[in-house]
């Protein structure tokens, strides 16, 4: 196709547009990726530390243990809190829906009673019971934390 100069400019004039329509595109996609929550970080990852967990232990056997068993393997109709029972359960959900379910469930009968602190606590230990490495900093009392941990599908 032959074109004179307007038809070329015409044309360049066209370009500009779509190239600008990507770029407002492109721009929004950025900013609305920006607005995002940040992405789940593993509870894998060292999110509680050992001393946590060892009050936790001290809680759970005083508190849970009756019903759930020392080693959190579970008795009668009470459920495991350990191995695949945990992971189906929990796995893939934030920490903060177990948080929110001890917190409002938990010890049966007398829920809330460890606590916001003990409840995370106890949290720690049975991470630790279901392999999840200890790390630098403790697990927080905080559902907005807590809502941006994951416990790891396995
Ligand atoms: C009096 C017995 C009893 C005590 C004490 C008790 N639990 Fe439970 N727990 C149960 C029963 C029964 C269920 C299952 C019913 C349900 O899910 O609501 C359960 C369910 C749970 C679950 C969900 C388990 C699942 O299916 O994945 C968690 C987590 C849990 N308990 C944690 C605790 C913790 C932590 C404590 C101590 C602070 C505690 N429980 C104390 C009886 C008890």
């Amino acid at each position: 196709m032959i074109k004179n100069k307007a038809g070329l400019k015409a044309d360049l004039g066209a370009r500009m547009v779509v190239l600008t329509a990507i770029g407002s595109v492109l721009l929004l996609a950025v900013q609305t990726a920006a607005a995002q929550p940040p992405a789940a970080a593993p509870a894998s990852g060292g999110v509680y530390t050992t001393a946590q967990a060892e009050r936790g232990n001290a809680l759970y056997q005083a508190n849970c243990a009756v019903c759930h068993g020392g080693a959190l393997q579970g008795e009668e109709e009470n459920p495991p809190l350990s191995g695949k029972h945990f992971n189906t359960s929990w796995g893939g959900k934030p920490v903060a829906d177990l948080y929110n379910f001890i917190s409002s469930q938990m010890p049966l009968g007398q829920p809330g009673a460890l606590g916001s602190q003990g409840n995370a606590d106890v949290i720690a230990y049975i991470l630790a019971v279901n392999r999840f490495p200890a790390g630098a900093k403790e697990l927080p009392p905080d559902t907005n934390v807590l809502g941006t941990i994951a416990v790891d599908k396995r």
